[in-house]
């Protein structure tokens, strides 16, 4: 369960004030596939940071798996964030001195596996998005579509409850983006891994459970 309670954020900087996002209320169940939608700069990729716990609120409470984040310190979070959390991200960030496996294989380096175990989760999360043949190329030798895949495998790798994805099928074509959308559905479906994802795409988006609008960094759903 995710819960963002009176949720506001503010970017300062020296000149401006940006408010991001104001007054937010959300309860996601567990297992629940949620989309959030709105116009480009209206507090899509904040509001997700947020339920990752990658940036704190600047108002309200985040509470996940009925934990209020905003009492644990930074090293409790990043624990939590790697064992519960899988989150792809808009631009991918994948390490592009790191083999495509190696690159996945970097949320299990945090917990107490073997070498040869870490290499085998991340060759299955690789064959689950057809990426079986790429695992020793670099993220530079990959397409954006490619990259996207092993963004997802990436934070898929560790199993977690929740995932968290900005624009998955954003970079991909109509069949790739099927294709990605079906392995979220599948972990959804299979795992009951708690997905909410980002996306401009009305028919990606009328796929999962429920849209949340965002106007201006308002809800305007009810
Ligand atoms: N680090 C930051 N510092 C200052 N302002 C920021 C920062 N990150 C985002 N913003 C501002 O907050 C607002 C919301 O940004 P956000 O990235 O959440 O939008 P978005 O809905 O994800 O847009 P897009 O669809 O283009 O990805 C924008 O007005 C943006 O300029
Ligand atoms: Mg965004």
């Amino acid at each position: 369960m995710i819960q963002l309670e009176q949720v506001g954020k503010v970017y300062r900087t020296e000149k401006i004030e940006t408010l991001a996002l104001a007054d937010v209320n959300i309860s996601i169940p567990q297992g629940a596939f949620v989309s959030i939608m709105g116009p480009s700069g209206c507090g899509k990729s904040t509001l997700l940071n947020m339920m990752g716990l990658l940036d704190q609120p600047s108002d309200g409470e985040v509470r996940i798996s009925g934990q209020n984040m905003s009492h644990m310190g930074d090293g409790d979070l990043a624990r939590f964030r790697n064992q519960h959390i899988g989150f792809v991200f808009q631009s991918f960030h994948l390490i592009p001195d790191l083999k495509v496996i190696d690159n996945v294989e970097i949320p299990l380096l945090y917990r107490s596996l073997t070498h040869k175990e870490r290499t085998r989760l991340a060759h299955a999360a690789l064959d689950r998005v057809g990426l079986s043949s790429r695992v020793d190329h670099f993220p530079s030798q990959l397409s954006g579509g490619q990259q996207q895949r092993v963004a997802i495998a990436r934070a898929i790798v560790g199993e977690p409850s929740y995932i968290l994805a900005d624009e998955p099928t954003g970079n991909l074509d109509s069949q790739m983006g099927d294709q990605v959308m079906g392995i979220l559905e599948g972990l959804n479906e299979e795992r009951q891994a708690t997905i909410v994802m980002v996306t401009h795409d009305e028919e990606m988006a009328k796929r999962s459970h429920r849209i949340i609008r965002l106007f201006d960094g308002r809800q305007v759903d009810a």
